[in-house]
């Protein structure tokens, strides 16, 4: 058997894909009995994007487990927690990955165009075949796992901890145990999360791919509950920096990042290996 199953020099880039993008500002000023005015100023951008796939060479081609994360930010900031941290997360494991022998093939997805409405991740599932979409056993995505002001959070596919947020596709519950298994071990504390498809596992989860994660928090804020658990500050986002100028190398926190890059690989390696915990 190979010992080095993974080569990223087989890096190919995704399908190019041309997006559209609107800011749109609205003025509304009117006095009592005169006519009302209506300003609208709207920028339009077009961009062309590529999805950058890499997969093991080896591994069974009829099992094959996705792990993705978006490589793209805002054009507001330089997106290090959004998304920098999961991508780096993904890609230290794509390199760990040559001391596992797979079982089934692993591939690894660096998202295109996230920001501006799942792009990559979309046309990505939209491209495939019936009989390719029938051989990716699951999806699991990482977007923003290393929030300053952290929870961790797994992607709610069992419907049972996330209120407001429906089940994913069958299997769904099983990859989120998976990972909660990882916490457990660590005696560390997990939350769910809505399952709602505010990321690239959205295609997915929408195609019936069962799909999992793990989410550290963005403009939302943290709980005196998750205080508790988790550290930090209540009444304080997640990450104050949530989409700015001010998402830099600082806005990360350091044992999230150490403690989700380790939940990241285990989980990757485990399915690698095994997948008949999700039907
Ligand atoms: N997809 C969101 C973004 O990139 C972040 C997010 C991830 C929100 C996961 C909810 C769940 O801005
Ligand atoms: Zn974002
Ligand atoms: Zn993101
Ligand atoms: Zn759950």
């Amino acid at each position: 058997t190979d010992p080095f199953p993974l080569d990223l020099g087989e890096w190919r880039a995704g399908v190019p894909m041309v997006f559209a993008s609107f800011a749109v500002g609205n003025e509304l000023a009117g006095t009592p009995g005169a006519t009302v005015r209506l300003k609208v100023d709207a920028t339009l951008t077009l961009g062309t994007d590529h999805n950058v796939i890499a997969e093991t060479r080896t591994g069974n081609a009829k099992n094959v487990v996705m792990v993705g994360a978006h490589l793209d930010s805002v054009p507001e900031g330089p997106g290090i927690n959004d998304n920098g941290s999961g991508a780096a997360a993904i890609l230290e494991t794509a390199l760990q990955m040559r001391h596992l022998p797979v079982r089934n093939k692993v591939r690894f997805a660096f998202w295109a165009a996230e920001e501006p409405g799942l792009l990559g991740s979309d046309q990505y599932v939209e491209g495939l075949s019936a009989a390719e979409k029938d051989k990716i056993r699951l999806y699991l995505n990482f977007d923003m796992v290393a929030s300053p002001n952290y929870a961790y959070k797994l992607y709610d596919g069992d419907d049972s901890d996330a209120e407001g947020s429906p089940a994913g596709p069958p299997g769904s519950a099983q990859i989120e145990k998976q990972l909660a298994a990882f916490f457990d071990r660590r005696g560390l504390a997990h939350v769910g999360t809505d399952f709602d498809g505010r990321s690239d596992y959205g295609p997915f989860i929408a195609a019936g791919i069962p799909a999992g994660g793990i989410f550290t928090g963005a403009e939302g804020v943290k709980t005196p509950q998750e205080q508790a658990l988790f550290g930090g500050t209540a009444g304080v986002a997640y990450d104050s920096c949530y989409h700015q100028a001010c998402d830099t190398i600082t806005n990360i926190d350091a044992t999230a990042l150490d403690v989700n890059a380790d939940a990241i690989a285990d989980s990757v390696a485990r399915f690698a290996v095994n997948t008949t915990a999700v039907p």
